[in-house]
């Protein structure tokens, strides 16, 4: 995937900026504030609808004014043309225009530019709590399968209602034939999300160790998937996983009554990374983090690469900080090999091995 051309308008401090980036790696630098992040963040609207650095839509809205424009085009590996326009104001909201057709469910153009990302506040994926890393599976794997996006959103509407009706069945507000429709529907889209995460663990570790090995020391590097259900779940079909679900949740439906609450589910699992064997949040330094993050997304771009068939855009955020002058000239070998890759820095670089970097004077 690749972006021809990119308009941000009233776009955090961009006011009207037109950017058409090269193919092969593209270096923005400037000075801190000039607008670099904004334009990775401006690129990740148009593959993503949202941001990846802001949360909120309106934080994005260039200070006093009514709507904020981005509009993209993008060309695939296939030479497939995509025209994006996202368009948010704080009267109508946001929407998303692909090709001319605005899109009613923004879900559809997940996975159509495919992306990955690395933050210096992504760091937290790593190091913080389980939430970060659900969200970070959640995020990639979406990207890759249209019906793990679906189960997700189904997911959370069927436990948004369950614990609903737990808690009516709390004060016996409620015939509990439903709780048994709701578990079932629950249940089944738990064993999808459960089934694809271990999938894709599965499929990334590879990529995870070799591109660890050439950022980083040798280092073994391990993922655990803590699940809810009280036993090991790697080898079970999604079939037995989804039975697994019902069993657990008919043992605690006492207790799920009691407390008014669903008592565990995807939602509240927990992926562990593993550094020779050492929890990483607790006991690696803040450079193996780092290093575990970089090969992890390098990883992610094999794993989408080889998914979707598309070579996704990558936006680097002050990727090379914090690095050593070995580490940076392994990375820009890797990237290289990589697609369109933008990334920010405060300085032009200079003395890197890779000559395909087109200097973009953000301001
Ligand atoms: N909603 C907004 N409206 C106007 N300016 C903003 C808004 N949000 C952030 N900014 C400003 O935009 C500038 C550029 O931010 P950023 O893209 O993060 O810069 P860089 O990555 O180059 O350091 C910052 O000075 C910030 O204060
Ligand atoms: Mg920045």
């Amino acid at each position: 995937m690749k972006i021809e051309q990119i308009q941000l308008v009233q776009f955090r401090n961009h006011k009207n900026l037109s950017y058409g980036p090269s193919d092969g790696i593209n270096l923005l630098y400037g000075p801190n504030g000039s607008g670099k992040t904004s334009v990775l963040e401006g690129i990740h609207y148009c593959a993503l609808t949202k941001g990846f650095v802001t949360a909120y839509d309106n934080e994005c809205l260039a200070f006093g004014e009514s709507f904020f424009l981005i509009k993209g085009s993008f060309i695939s590996d296939a030479l497939k043309q995509n025209g994006v326009k996202v368009v948010y104001s704080s009267e109508n909201g946001k929407k998303l225009t692909v090709n001319g057709q605005e899109l009613n469910t923004f879900s559809q153009h997940i996975g159509s530019i495919p992306c990955i990302t690395f933050s210096p506040a992504e760091m937290s994926i790593v190091n913080g709590s389980p939430v970060e890393r659900r969200r970070f599976l959640d995020n990639a794997i979406c990207q890759a399968d249209g019906r793990y996006l679906q189960s997700m959103l189904h997911y959370r509407r069927v436990l948004l209602q369950r614990n609903a009706l737990l808690l009516q069945l709390k004060e016996r507000f409620h015939s509990i034939e439903m709780l048994d429709i709701l578990t079932e529907q629950l249940s089944e889209y738990a064993a999808d999300i459960v089934f694809a995460r271990l999938r894709f663990l599965e499929e990334i570790l590879p990529g995870l160790q070799a591109f660890l090995s050439s950022v980083s020391v040798k280092e073994e590097p391990g993922i655990t998937y803590r699940s809810s259900l009280a036993q090991s779940v790697y080898a079970l079909t999604r079939e037995e996983l989804q039975n697994r679900f019902k069993e657990q949740y008919a043992k605690k439906k006492k207790d799920e009554i009691a407390r008014g609450l669903t008592s565990g589910g995807p939602h509240r699992d927990e992926i562990v990374f593993f550094l020779n064997q050492h929890e990483i949040k607790k006991y690696a330094s803040q450079g193996q983090q780092r290093s575990f993050l970089i090969a992890m997304k390098m990883a992610l771009y094999g794993y989408l690469r080889d998914k979707l068939n598309e070579k996704p855009l990558c936006l680097f955020d002050d990727l090379f900080s914090e690095l050593d002058s070995s580490r940076v000239e392994a990375l820009f070998a890797i990237l290289a090999t990589f697609g369109q890759v933008f990334i920010t820095a405060t300085e032009k670089m200079h003395g890197s091995a890779v000559t395909s970097i087109n200097f973009f004077e953000a301001i």
